[in-house]
């Protein structure tokens, strides 16, 4: 068994990619992004596209929009999805807390609480940034926020099984979690185990979720030029303060 010291931007990598589709069991409606870059203009940035949920389903839309990601396993994986249903589509191996692209979107957006990943304050800034200087005067940025509960005993230890393309068997569980209020960090060590011909595989790495009051986030995003228009709950809902999911309407002044 490999104990892996990943950065947090490298998480999604390896193993982890190749047992991110077989293991998922939910993915966001593409109609909430659509609707997002319909109305905000194109062209429009997803940040942490991933294997391409709900990238690939714009795409499919005809909406002008781009995705970045911070593994590189991911993205090839994005690409072969785009061949597979013959759909184009522009992807950048970036870490959202450096982007640096040659053109400006009128809309950037993340699906689902992926900027939770950032683990602290200082990366959440830098991507803020980022996201403004890579937005056209007067353009909107979707961020949802989720701020996570303690895993309960019962979950920890417990194996979810799926099967991967070639038919090995995926295993995955948690094997223990740390939180720290001060922080705002979530910690869990995560196995992901590959059981097919040859030897067994079996890495655990630390997954880390960083989380925001919301006065803490609309203050770093306003610090970075970026003016909080709305901030709901999932159903759309202006959001209560302690809300544990916000989706945080942002736009560039
Ligand atoms: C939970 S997955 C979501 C993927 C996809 N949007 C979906 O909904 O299926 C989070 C994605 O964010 C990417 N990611 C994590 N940290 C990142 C960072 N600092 N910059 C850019 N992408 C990052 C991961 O590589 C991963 O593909």
């Amino acid at each position: 068994m490999e104990r892996q010291h990943t950065d947090p931007a490298d998480f999604y990598t390896g193993i982890v990619a190749e047992s991110y589709a077989p293991l998922k069991t939910f993915s966001y409606d593409p109609e909430i992004y659509a609707a997002f870059v319909r109305e905000a203009g194109g062209p429009a940035l997803e940040l942490g596209c991933g294997d391409g949920d709900p990238l690939l389903a714009l795409r499919r839309d005809g909406l002008d929009v781009e995705g970045v990601d911070s593994s590189a396993d991911m993205l090839e994986r994005c690409r072969r999805r785009a061949d597979a249903a013959g759909v184009s589509v522009t992807v950048h191996h970036q870490r959202m807390e450096a982007l640096s692209l040659p053109r400006r979107f009128r809309a950037v957006f993340l699906a689902g609480p992926t900027f939770n990943l950032l683990p602290d304050d200082a990366a959440a800034a830098a991507a803020l940034h980022g996201i403004r200087r890579h937005l056209t005067d007067g353009g909107s940025a979707l961020i949802p926020l989720h701020v996570p509960s303690p895993t309960p005993a019962g979950k920890v230890g417990r194996v979810r099984t799926a099967v991967a393309d070639d038919g090995a068997e995926m295993r995955f569980s948690i094997v223990s979690e740390e939180r720290d209020e001060t922080a705002r960090t979530q910690t869990a060590v995560l196995r992901y185990e590959r059981h097919g011909a040859g030897e067994p595989t079996v890495v655990e790495r630390p997954w880390l979720l960083h989380w925001y009051p919301r006065p803490v986030f609309e203050e770093l995003a306003a610090a970075a030029g970026l003016a909080t228009v709305s901030v709901t709950d999932a159903d759309g809902r202006a959001a209560a303060d302690d809300a544990t999911d916000m989706v945080f309407r942002l736009r560039a002044a």
